[in-house]
């Protein structure tokens, strides 16, 4: 029975363990060197920074980013052994320029993005991430730090959007950001529960979920039946895919030429939106085939590294089966396009 599933209930925000993911395939990646510049959008515990630093003889130049003040706590304490080379912000990714300025930085040499929830989220019950255990329903990665200026109201924590959504909008999230089949049933389910009484906490809500579900499929399911509503609810939440769109409008002009960016996603819409924009980045005509010449003067800006995503060895995934869906493409920066003189 999923619902009896034990909780590591003794994790707490000091004592929460993240393993980094394709750590080996990143520092291949950004192949840091003495007085490089980096910026690492997704910090967490700063498994990759703290690896990315050592590589560098702990002579790089580190601008973390990360919108959990929790995380950024523990990430000062491993990166403090390099001092005023590692710059650490409470910050969303989606304004890492605001940091750079801040340093007064132009570009740097290597960008990481680990997108995600951290084991410290994930784990610690109390952050009302994890459908095991029971706490208020939040989902915040910032803990409410930074402004939510600009958020729609429904949309501030986990208990607003499953207390205000419509019917309709609650099963959009869940068939689009949680791929539940179940979607409908589900969404109907957690609006005839809280006319009764407000949803309030994890544990109501898995209820809700498991009880949504039919006995079939509950039976035949690998993970908890509520596992996608979760995912789906946070992304909502946290506003992932925007956070994501709008790094990506703004990552090139800041990387230096040879510069490389990383970015490990978890979702396969989030793979999607890496994959199409380092296509795009990466292709010097972007005219529909059908024209017989190109009228749209495109040039590519980066080199594609990855033409299909590095994925986690087996090896990898005995440790740390968390890393399961992890996909990493990487994109190195071009010299800007001289047009040739006739
Ligand atoms: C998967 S963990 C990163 C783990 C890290 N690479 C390591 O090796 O320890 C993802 C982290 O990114 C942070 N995060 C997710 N989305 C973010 C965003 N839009 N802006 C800033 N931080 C974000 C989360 O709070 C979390 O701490």
């Amino acid at each position: 029975m999923f619902r009896h599933t034990p909780h590591p209930s003794s994790v707490t925000a000091q004592n929460a363990r993240h393993v980094s993911v394709l750590l080996n395939e990143v520092l291949d990646a950004l192949a840091p060197r003495p007085g490089g510049r980096y910026l690492d959008g997704t910090l967490g515990l700063a498994g990759h920074s703290s690896a990315l630093m050592e590589r560098a003889g702990g002579k790089a130049f580190l601008c973390g980013l990360d919108r959990d003040p929790q995380a950024l706590e523990r990430a000062a304490e491993r990166l403090a052994p390099y001092g005023e080379n590692c710059r650490l912000f409470a910050l969303e990714y989606a304004s890492f320029a605001d940091a750079l300025d801040a340093l007064g930085w132009d570009s740097v040499d290597g960008a990481l993005l680990d997108i995600g929830v951290s084991s410290l989220q994930l784990d610690v019950t109390e952050r009302g991430f994890s459908l095991h255990g029971d706490a208020p329903l939040d989902m915040r990665m910032d803990m409410g730090s930074l402004s939510s200026a600009g958020r729609e109201p429904w949309t501030q924590s986990a208990r607003t959007v499953v207390n205000m959504a419509d019917v309709h909008t609650l099963r959009h999230i869940i068939e689009a950001y949680g791929e539940d089949p179940q979607a409908p049933r589900i969404a109907r389910a957690i609006v005839e529960a809280r006319q009764k009484a407000p949803i309030e906490t994890t544990g109501q809500l898995a209820e809700i979920v498991w009880h949504a579900y039919p006995a079939k499929w509950r039976a035949e399911a690998r993970n908890h039946p509520a596992t996608r509503t979760f995912q789906a609810i946070r992304m909502v939440v946290n506003d992932e895919l925007g956070q994501l769109e709008r790094f990506l409008d703004a990552i090139l002009p800041r990387l230096s030429v040879g510069g490389r960016l990383a970015v490990i996603t978890f979702h396969s819409l989030e793979d999607r939106i890496v994959k199409q924009r380092f296509r795009q980045w990466s292709t010097d005509c972007l005219c529909p085939p059908h024209l017989p010449r190109c009228v749209c003067g495109h040039h590519a800006e980066v080199t594609l590294l990855t033409k299909k995503p590095i994925v986690p060895g087996r090896d990898e995934l005995v440790i740390n089966p968390r890393a399961g869906s992890a996909k990493l493409r990487v994109v190195e920066k071009l010299p800007p396009f001289e047009k040739e003189l006739s």
